[in-house]
């Protein structure tokens, strides 16, 4: 494994003048924020070394540096679910590869179904922490010192001075935002309404399919994260009603706008 990031990192490092600090992962809800890159360069996952195929047809995704205002960022457009067959170790590879290109703040979002009862749909939730029920862990197997600790603290797994300065600029840009613990479930099932009942019950203020596994390893790695989350239905009793993957994507485009304002105003403070 650590010979594959190295040899990754250093295929992506020889095509690249400056290597941010920043990574964005590119969920639901940040799409867009693409077109606010400058200086752009195209890596598509394809033609990198060791990433993970892709499962559907057509364009699996791609890196792409450039700059959001005047700071270099590395996005990741395009995310690898484990709903969609990869292992964890596949899921998280691109984080790996980042943290071996120097980056040391990592942003993500992703669309996820609120069980808060005073969450609304189109809801932006700043993530203060995660419960993670995937059935696989992506730091199972042997530890490899080098990408970090046996046993990681996971005590701040969202950095609180990150979610500090977030909240401010929301504030200051009069957007509204709640903040929950988001639960990473594998999918691809939307739930039930007894399983939106047991995320709820466990600690739960919003489930989704992404972002756990990334989180874990990014934190395993020693990077500090942000997370955001756009809530695109309700999993609350009495509220809720047949979900889509076209609504959720509907709802989520709304959004992106004031998710991207502050993901864009974030970069330049931690810069
Ligand atoms: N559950 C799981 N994942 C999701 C949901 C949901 O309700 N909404 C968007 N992604």
């Amino acid at each position: 494994m650590l010979q594959k990031i190295q040899e990754t990192a250093d295929f992506i490092k020889s095509k690249v003048q400056v290597l941010p600090k920043t990574g964005i992962i590119l969920g639901t809800g940040l799409g867009n924020l693409v077109t606010q890159l400058t200086e752009k360069l195209e890596i598509p996952y394809e033609t990198i070394p060791n990433f993970p195929v892709s499962t559907v047809e057509g364009h699996s995704g791609k890196l792409i540096f450039g700059k959001l205002g005047d700071v270099n960022v590395l996005a990741m457009q395009g995310r690898f679910h484990y709903y969609e067959g990869y292992n964890m170790k596949e899921v998280t590879f691109p984080v790996r590869v980042m943290k071996a290109l120097g980056i040391e703040n990592l942003l993500v979002s992703n669309a996820s179904g609120g069980m808060h009862p005073d969450f609304e749909i189109g809801d932006l939730m700043i993530i203060t922490d995660h419960i993670n029920t995937f059935p696989e862990h992506p730091l199972r197997g042997k530890n490899f010192n080098e990408l970090g600790t046996r046993f990681p603290d996971m005590s701040e797994a969202y950095s609180k001075e990150l979610i500090e300065k977030a909240r401010a600029i929301a504030k200051r840009n009069n957007i509204k935002t709640v903040e929950g613990v988001y639960v990473g479930t594998s999918g691809p099932t939307f739930e039930t309404p007894a399983e939106y009942k047991y995320f709820r019950i466990i600690g739960g203020d919003a489930v989704g399919m992404s972002t756990v596994p990334e989180v874990i390893v990014a934190n395993h790695a020693g990077m500090k994260v942000f997370g955001m989350s756009i809530i695109t239905d309700l999993g609350v009793e009495g509220k809720i009603v047949e979900v889509s993957h076209e609504e959720v994507q509907e709802v989520g485009n709304k959004a992106q706008p004031l998710m991207t304002q502050i993901m864009k105003e974030l970069v330049a403070e931690i810069s």
